[in-house]
Parts: structure tokens; sequence; C-alpha cells
């Protein structure tokens, strides 16, 4: 499986702070937006990846990440000129796709939560159909929206609904097989001008194609749309990893632990961070690797 990070989009929602800066750039706590769902990616063991992002940020992701290889990674990069919607990832990414099944994260989704990654990696074993993911929301209406039956099998789904069917959002990361592209081809733009992710899903449901399941009280997502999601989640962070030692989407951990990357390519990606706390965890990493217990629970297999 492939899989695409949207970061792009004009942010304005977080005018000031994205006026000159992307926002999957900014920082939640310790490292920038966009190591969240690249985590994700990697969880879900998919190591070839394509970022889309603005004419304006892409180069800044590329200074950034560069071609993966340090993380054992293969990274594209591509421009979407214009937000016209979250469908458009797959016309951009068409010829990344190929043949391919395909995940979609959106850039400033982040995730964690106990099991996540086993979950992740079932869920890149899709060959066909699509996959999404419904999360429990105070406010519905300002999500894509999934109304499913007693067995947990999806009924409609709405982007942004007035009157929401259901309390559960749609979450940005969805799992589809090739057929996405020829779907998005078809996707025109809804009465807010974007081609929706949500047609994309309703046609899958229309084939009788859409898998759903229900991620529950013990995972946390974040969307980070405003300035107080933005600090709630570097806040959720923050508690987190200094209250468990344990790093949430360390990128260059996940690269070790998932045995894309050796002990000696860790140490040297660690080195130029020896000034923080982030290097130093690195560092620990490589020595707590053979421990048994600790590489248990610091084995970021079950969560990001
Ligand atoms: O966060 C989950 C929600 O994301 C879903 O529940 C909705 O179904 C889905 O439409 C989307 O809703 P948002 O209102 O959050 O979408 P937004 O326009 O804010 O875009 C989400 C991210 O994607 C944002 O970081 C910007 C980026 N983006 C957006 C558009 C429209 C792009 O990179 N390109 C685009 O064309």
């Amino acid at each position: 499986m492939k899989g695409i990070i949207l970061a792009g989009g004009s942010g304005t929602r977080l005018y000031p702070l994205t006026k000159s800066v992307s926002k999957q750039m900014l920082p939640v706590y310790d490292k920038p937006m966009i190591y969240y769902p690249l985590s994700a990616l990697m969880l879900a063991g998919i190591r070839e990846i394509l970022i889309i992002s603005t004419p304006r940020d892409l180069d800044r992701f590329e200074e950034l990440l560069g071609n993966g290889h340090r993380l054992g990674l293969d990274i594209h990069y591509q421009v979407q000129d214009e937000p016209n919607g979250l469908a458009e990832a797959f016309l951009i990414g068409e010829e990344f796709i190929g043949d391919s099944p395909v995940a979609l994260i959106l850039g400033d989704n982040i995730f964690y939560g106990s099991n996540f990654g086993n979950l992740l990696a079932d869920a890149s074993n899709l060959t066909t159909g699509a996959l999404v993911f419904g999360c429990y929301v105070k406010n519905p209406k300002a999500y894509g929206v999934i109304e499913v039956d007693d067995d947990l099998n999806p009924i409609s789904i709405e982007e942004k609904p007035l009157h929401p069917k259901s309390t559960l959002a749609i979450p940005g990361l969805y799992f589809f097989d090739h057929q996405v592209v020829e779907i998005a081809k078809t996707v025109k733009p809804s009465e807010r001008g974007e081609k929706e992710i949500t047609s994309i899903i309703n046609e899958y449901l229309h084939r009788g194609e859409l898998k759903f399941e229900l991620l529950g009280r013990g995972l946390a997502w974040f969307d980070t749309g405003t300035h107080e999601s933005l600090l709630e989640a570097s806040q959720f962070v923050e508690t987190i990893q200094k209250r468990q030692g344990l790093y949430i989407a360390c990128i260059e951990e996940i690269a070790f632990r998932r045995g894309y990357i050796t002990k000696d390519q860790l140490l040297e990606v660690a080195e130029p961070l020896m000034k923080t706390d982030y290097g130093k965890y690195l560092v620990d990493v490589t020595k707590s690797r053979n421990e048994k217990i600790r590489d248990k629970g610091a084995f970021m297999s079950d969560s990001i």
C-alpha cells in the first residue's frame, strides 16, 4: 500500500500564524505537525509516501523530510495549485498511486491510542473497497458524518450536515483500493466549491464496498483546525510524553523499531539533535531495544 499526506490548504482559520508558514509545519508541542500523520502511515507499514502541498510550502516540506531515505522511506512531493478539495489528492497522485491501494491522511490530523498501530497495520492489508473510521465528537456539524446501523454497517455519509444523523465524525484517515482514482475523476465540486472526500466515500457506499471501523473511547483524535485545538493537541502530547517518557510520533524511533533503519543510522540521525531531549531520547531508544520489557512498552506499534 502507498500513502498520501495532504498538507496544503490556505490555513486561513489560523491567521496570522499561517500567513507565511504552512499550517502543517506549525509545532505540536515539540515537533512539526506533519510528523504526526507521517508517523501514522509509518505505523501502518507504508513506506512509499507522497506529500502534497501548496506551491509556496512544498519546498519547506522537502527541506524537512528530504527523500525519506534516512528514515527508510521513499518520499515524493507534488503541488496542489489551489485548495480545490481533498478528492483532488487522487488526481494529483494518479501516477504515484498506479495500480496500488492507497491510504490518505490529512496533514493536520493527529491520532493517539492503545492498539492504534495494530489497527493501522490491519487496515493497510486492504486490497478491495474502502475503509473509513468513525470517532464520537461533540460538534459533528464540523465534519464528514457517518450514520451506521446496529451492526456498524454504514448507512449514510454527509459532509458538514446542518442536521447530523449521528455524532460519528469521519476522521481524516482513509484507505482505498486503486479504483479511487477513477472515482475521484467523476467528483463534481460541492456547494462550497470543493471536491469532497465524502463524495468518494459515498460512491464506495453505493457500490456496497465501504467498510467501517469504530474508533472508541480509547482513541484520541485531534484535528488542529483552530487555535484552541492546536493548543489542546500540544498539551496532550506534552502530558503523555512527560508522564510515560515515551514519545508520540517520533518518526525516527518508529523507523528504527520497524527495522527500516539500523541502530547506527538512528545514531547518525540523532547526532545533530543532541542539544535537545528529542536527540537524547533517540539515543536511549537504541539502548533500550534489547531490554524486552521496556521494548514491549516502548514499541510504538500500538500507539503513536
Ligand atoms: O478532519 C477531518 C475532516 O476533514 C473530515 O471529517 C471531513 O469529511 C473532511 O472534509 C475534512 O474537513 P475539514 O473541514 O477539516 O477540511 P479542510 O478544508 O479544513 O481541510 C483539511 C486539511 O486538508 C487541511 O489541513 C487543509 C488540507 N487541504 C484542504 C483542502 C480543501 C488541502 O491540502 N487541500 C485542499 O484542497
